[in-house]
C-alpha cells in the first residue's frame, strides 16, 4: 500500500500506521503527508520520519480549485494509491475525490451512523455519547465521499463507556481503539481480506 495521509491535528493515527509499516506489521509505505495546519503534529511527525509533507490549505491556495489540484499532485507525484484521512477537517475537492474514488478511508470516533455528520467531531462526539448515557461507543472506518461521514462502512470496533468516564477519558480510549482499528483494517486491505 502506498499511503497518502491528510491530517489536521496531532497525527497519532498516522503515527500508528507509520509505526506498523516500520515494524513490518503492515506491508505499506507512507508516501506523503498533507495538512491544512502548518503547525500540526502530523507535519512535525512527517518531518521527523522523512516523509514528504505539504502544508496545503485555503491559506496557501485561496481558490478551491487550485487547492484541489495541489492536493491531487502532492498525492499522485508521490505515487499514492490509498488515501487515509486521519483527523482531516476539510472536504476533498472533486478532482482528488474522482481520481481516488473508492480508495479514500476516513476514521470517525463513533459507531456510525450514530453520532456522525458535519460538526460531530472531536470531543463533541464523546459529550453526546455521554449525554445520551450510551454504554458502548467505538470507532468507524468508512470510505470518504463528498459528504461528511456518509460513505460505505469498511470496519468498526466497539469501546465500552465506563460509568465514571468523562469526554476526555472516553476520547483517549476511543483514540487507542482508532489506532488499532486503522492498522488492522489496512493489514486486511493489503492482504486482500477487505476489498474496497
Ligand atoms: C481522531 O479522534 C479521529 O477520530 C478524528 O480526529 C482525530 C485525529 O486524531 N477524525 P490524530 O490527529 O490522528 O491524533
Amino acid at each position: 500500500l502506498k499511503i497518502g495521509f491528510l491530517a489536521s491535528h496531532g497525527g497519532s493515527n498516522m503515527q500508528a500506521i507509520v509505526d506498523a509499516c516500520r515494524n513490518g506489521k503492515l506491508y505499506g509505505e507512507a508516501k506523503a503527508v498533507i495538512s491544512n495546519n502548518s503547525g500540526s503534529g502530523a507535519i512535525e511527525r512527517a518531518r521527523k520520519h522523512g516523509i514528504p509533507h505539504y502544508h496545503l490549505s485555503s491559506a496557501t491556495h485561496s481558490d478551491p480549485e487550485s487547492l484541489d489540484r495541489a492536493i491531487y499532485h502532492a498525492l499522485t507525484d508521490n505515487g499514492v494509491t490509498l488515501i487515509v484521512l486521519a483527523g482531516y477537517m476539510k472536504k476533498l475537492g472533486p478532482l482528488t475525490l474522482r481520481h481516488y474514488k473508492g480508495r479514500i478511508l476516513n476514521i470517525h470516533p463513533s459507531l456510525l451512523p450514530k453520532y456522525g455528520g458535519h460538526g460531530m467531531f472531536g470531543s463533541k462526539v464523546h459529550e453526546a455519547v455521554l449525554a445520551n448515557r450510551e454504554t458502548v461507543t467505538g470507532a468507524t472506518i468508512h470510505l470518504a465521499d463528498e459528504e461528511y461521514d456518509t460513505g460505505a462502512i469498511v470496519n468498526q470496533r466497539e469501546v465500552a463507556v465506563l460509568p465514571d468516564d468523562t469526554a476526555e477519558t472516553l476520547a483517549a480510549r476511543v483514540l487507542q481503539c482508532e489506532h488499532e482499528l486503522f492498522v488492522e483494517t489496512l493489514v486486511k486491505i493489503s492482504e486482500g481480506q477487505i476489498v474496497l
